[in-house]
């Protein structure tokens, strides 16, 4: 299949293709989505194939506005209006009870019955909802009429896309187009907010910061998968929490530590003979001379840092190094994100000195 490349002009044609089943690279604030028509079971289907992603791992919707809410949800607590009202659009997923299934073969159309397939929610009685707040993705969306079902546009397990050129690197051939937006602004996926549990649970850090829906809910919970990995037997709440995800090829070790501590740390333990690479902050960028080297961002920038994470676990690749060291954030703030991602990419291979 040749991937065409749409211009932001083009969003027309990239609801078309959405409306007639296909699949579409779609830019968002927070990473490049791959996007499908959330109400066509075979379309979304297609999204399981060319991302390699386990079937069990259900997809989100993107929707334009709030009052979509009540055409796919049921039981929607007051706080989701809130949180709507002031995070959206923007990178927040809430996970609210789906209103009902129906089997997967029955044909849809495109402005009824308002029925989510079970595809899309991996069978489960709930569905993940965002509104992002990305201008090209909206005119998509509005244009298409439909939910477009939109995980991250990489291949499953990989970092994900946060420009054209990254989500070209896994999806050329496999996809019909892709619309550049540019370089996405958060660089990390959306928070994930479970709202049907008491009190509320965080089940993936994002662009919105514990802190903030601290600040409007009072009690919010941290799901255990974000900060260590699972152990046998444990369920995250979020299935794709579970997966190895953000994995270079190479293994990453995540050092963690002050700043100027955990890159003294790294410059010890850099092999002169092994091909190792660095992702640092700003300020260590000269420390390591004839390594391949990525910046993060400076050591208090937390928000270029999530911008920069994913394109610079890609670029180590390129480089082809055998092995990362990473420096990392403390968890305030976007700094949660930036932490988990690192951890994760790095399967929890963490140095603390
Ligand atoms: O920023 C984002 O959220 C991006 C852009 C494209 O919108 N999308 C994204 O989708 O990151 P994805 O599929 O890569 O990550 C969604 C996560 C997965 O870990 C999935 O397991 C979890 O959300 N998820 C989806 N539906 C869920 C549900 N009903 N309950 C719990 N977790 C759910
Ligand atoms: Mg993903």
């Amino acid at each position: 299949m040749k991937t065409k490349l749409l211009s932001p002009g083009e969003v027309g044609k990239a609801a078309d293709i959405i409306r007639s089943g296909g699949l579409v690279g779609i830019p968002t604030e927070t990473v490049y989505g791959l996007g499908a028509n959330g109400l066509d079971p075979t379309a979304v289907r297609s999204i399981f194939q060319a991302k390699g992603r386990p079937q069990d791992n259900p997809l989100i919707l993107h929707i334009p506005d709030p009052s979509w809410l009540e055409r796919y949800c049921e039981d929607i607590p007051e706080a989701v209006w809130l949180l709507a009202k002031r995070f959206w659009p923007g990178p927040l997923t809430m996970i609210l009870k789906c209103k009902r299934h129906t089997p997967d073969k029955q044909s849809v159309s495109h402005t009824g019955p308002w029925v989510i397939p079970e595809v899309v929610t991996a069978g489960l009685d709930t569905v993940g909802m965002r509104c992002p707040a990305h201008d090209i993705c909206r005119a998509i969306i509005e244009a298409a009429g439909v939910p477009i079902a939109a995980p991250s546009g990489n291949t499953s397990g990989r970092p994900s896309p946060t420009s054209v050129t990254d989500m070209l690197e896994d999806m050329d051939g496999k996809i019909d187009a892709v619309v550049d937006g540019g370089v996405c602004q958060v660089g990390v996926e959306s928070t994930i907010l479970d709202l049907t549990c008491t009190p509320p649970r965080l089940l993936r850090p994002g662009g919105i910061s514990l802190e903030e829906l601290r600040d409007m809910l009072g009690e919010v919970e941290l799901d255990p998968a974000i900060l260590r990995p699972m152990g046998e037997g444990e369920q995250p709440r979020a299935p794709g929490m579970k997966y190895r995800h953000y994995a270079p090829k190479a293994p990453v070790i995540v050092v963690k530590g002050s700043p100027a501590r955990s890159a003294a740390y790294i410059l010890e333990h850099l092999s002169p003979t092994y091909w190792d690479g660095v992702i640092c902050f700003d300020e260590f960028a000269g420390w390591y001379p004839g390594h391949p080297v990525e910046c993060l961002g400076g050591t208090l920038d937390q928000w270029e840092q999530a911008r920069r994470l994913f394109h610079a676990l890609r670029a180590m690749d390129e480089a082809g190094v055998k092995r990362i060291w990473a420096q990392s954030p403390d968890t305030a703030g976007m700094g949660l994100a930036v932490v988990n991602r690192l951890d994760k990419a790095a399967g929890f291979h963490i140095i603390e000195v």
